[in-house]
């Protein structure tokens, strides 16, 4: 799942450098750099830039994610290539409205703006909490800063960042995600520092959001304030300053056309081709087993794939895992009955059992049992019989030998039809049974199609 490549992240940073260096390559004029002097004399990076120190500054957060870079759910992290936007005002370097007191050079009103490396100014200790672990593109210090002439401050500040996200697979591979940064200041409770976001439901994401992962989509971000208190005492519960928290939440959807290609359609198709291949072959006990083992054994095999796709959680199976293992009882339940069946068939025609009534009326097959009317040299022999007892009294001495030739003649007649009588008998159970199976089995095969179907098409639109 590891899908971008190192030289595609190298490719990012270089990107990200060029970006960075715009910045360094501002022009800086002489009437600006003045400017830029001036309002940072008497000026200190350490605290925060209030006249009053009861005001807030009010940080205004906006992460533009360049792309997702990894996303890894055995560590349960997702990788991001991220511009982390700050806001925020800065009342000591405004130069809008001063007065002509302090301000020795009217030329300076006409800057909208300049631009400040960030290392002279006072920047909010503002951080992704759950951050597992995080690389400035560009060093800290690098970073320029825009600064307004209201004194509104804006700097960009590139990193990637690996923060922990925790993943429900339950729906694997049709899961959506939510993956959320919390952002805060490290140190200064909320009301010193009070993090904001322009980010909420209905924000366009194509200006947030600017490359794809090749496996997830972000279908929405939103936000989410909180005033946060930490237990600064275990011992009286007695919770120390508010924290001010945003929440920001990524909503990704999984793109789960690899896992129906490569996993989904050919389990079906496996296990299709089982089912098929059980009931439509020749009766065969030992070929059918050993084929069915093979499927099972390509089963077991999709199911460890599946399973070590997804971090494994006291939940459960994922879906995928789930039609897995669906398809393996499926092809197990068909083994099953093809060997019942045909140990039916093998002890019916050991005892010599016909098929029950009920069988055969389900089978729609004709009982040809009864209407055996093959009786020819049956008949004979009784006629011959008859008309011999008929003719006893008047007795031929010369015909005593024809008549003991012609008794043997007849035993043996009988004899022979009495073989072909037991062996037409034989013929007809296994005709039967094997009409009666030949339905039967199709009757399973069918059932166990549609069982298949009905059984996947549940399972995969059940979310
Ligand atoms: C930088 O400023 C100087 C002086 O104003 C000007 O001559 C020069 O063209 C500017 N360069 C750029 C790249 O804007
Ligand atoms: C800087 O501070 C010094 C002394 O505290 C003061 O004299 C000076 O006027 C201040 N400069 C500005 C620009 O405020
Ligand atoms: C500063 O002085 C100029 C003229 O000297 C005047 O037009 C302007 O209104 C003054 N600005 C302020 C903020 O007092
Ligand atoms: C400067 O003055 C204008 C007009 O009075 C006002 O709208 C603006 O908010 C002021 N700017 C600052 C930073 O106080
Ligand atoms: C300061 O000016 C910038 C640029 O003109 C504007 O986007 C921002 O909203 C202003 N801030 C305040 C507090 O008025
Ligand atoms: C993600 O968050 C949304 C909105 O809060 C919620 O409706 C959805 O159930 C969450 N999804 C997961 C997988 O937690
Ligand atoms: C602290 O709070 C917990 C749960 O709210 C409670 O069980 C515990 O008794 C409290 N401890 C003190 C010292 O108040």
């Amino acid at each position: 799942m590891k899908v971008f490549s190192p030289s595609s992240f190298s490719f990012f940073i270089s990107l990200l450098s060029i970006f960075g260096v715009r910045f360094t390559n501002a022009n800086t004029s002489q009437p600006e750099r003045d400017l830029a002097d001036f309002i940072l004399r008497n000026y200190s990076t350490n605290y925060r830039p209030v006249h009053d120190p009861r005001t807030t500054v009010y940080v205004q957060v906006l992460p533009t994610i360049y792309g997702i870079v990894d996303l890894d759910e055995l560590r349960e992290s997702i990788t991001y290539m991220i511009w982390q936007q700050y806001t925020w005002t800065d009342e000591m370097l405004q130069w809008e409205n001063r007065s002509n007191q302090t301000w020795p050079d009217l030329e300076f009103d006409k800057f909208e703006l300049i631009y400040i490396p960030v290392s002279l100014i006072w920047v909010p200790d503002v951080v992704v909490f759950n951050v597992l672990e995080k690389k400035d593109i560009i060093d800290r210090n690098q970073v320029i800063a825009k600064v307004y002439k209201n004194g509104t401050i804006t700097a960009e500040f590139p990193q990637v960042l690996d923060t922990r996200c925790t993943f429900d697979i339950s729906e694997f591979p049709f899961d959506t995600q939510n993956c959320t940064m919390t952002y805060g200041s490290w140190s200064l409770p909320s009301n010193e520092i009070f993090v904001t976001t322009t980010v909420n439901e209905l924000t366009d994401l194509s200006g947030l959001v600017l490359h794809n992962h090749p496996e997830w989509d972000v279908i929405a971000m939103s936000s989410n304030n909180r005033n946060a208190a930490y237990l600064e005492d275990a011992s009286t519960n007695a919770t120390g300053e508010r924290f001010s928290e945003l929440d920001i939440t990524l909503t990704i959807q999984r793109k789960p056309a690899y896992y129906i290609y490569v996993l989904i359609v050919p389990t079906f198709v496996i296990s299709l081709i089982n089912t098929i291949g059980l009931f439509s072959t020749k009766r065969e006990r030992d070929d059918k087993v050993t084929m069915g083992l093979t499927t099972l054994l390509t089963m077991a095999i999709i199911l460890t794939i599946v399973t070590n796709e997804v971090p494994k959680s006291q939940l459960g199976l994922p879906l995928l895992g789930d039609y897995v293992l669906f398809e393996i009882l499926i092809s197990s339940a068909g083994i099953i009955v093809t060997v019942v069946i045909i140990f039916i068939h093998e002890r019916a025609l050991l005892h010599r059992r016909y098929p029950p009534a009920w069988l055969l009326c389900l089978c729609l097959t004709r009982n040809e049992r009864l209407d055996s009317n093959n009786h020819d040299i049956a008949d004979i022999a009784a006629n011959y019989s008859n008309a011999r007892s008929a003719n006893n009294n008047n007795v031929n001495p010369m015909n005593e030998k024809h008549q003991e030739i012609l008794d043997m003649l007849r035993m043996h007649l009988l004899r022979v039809e009495k073989h072909s009588e037991s062996k037409r008998q034989r013929w007809i159970l296994e005709d039967q049974w094997a009409r009666v199976l030949m339905n039967v089995d199709l009757i399973m095969m069918i059932l166990f199609i549609i069982g298949n179907v009905i059984g996947t098409l549940l399972i995969i639109f059940s979310k």
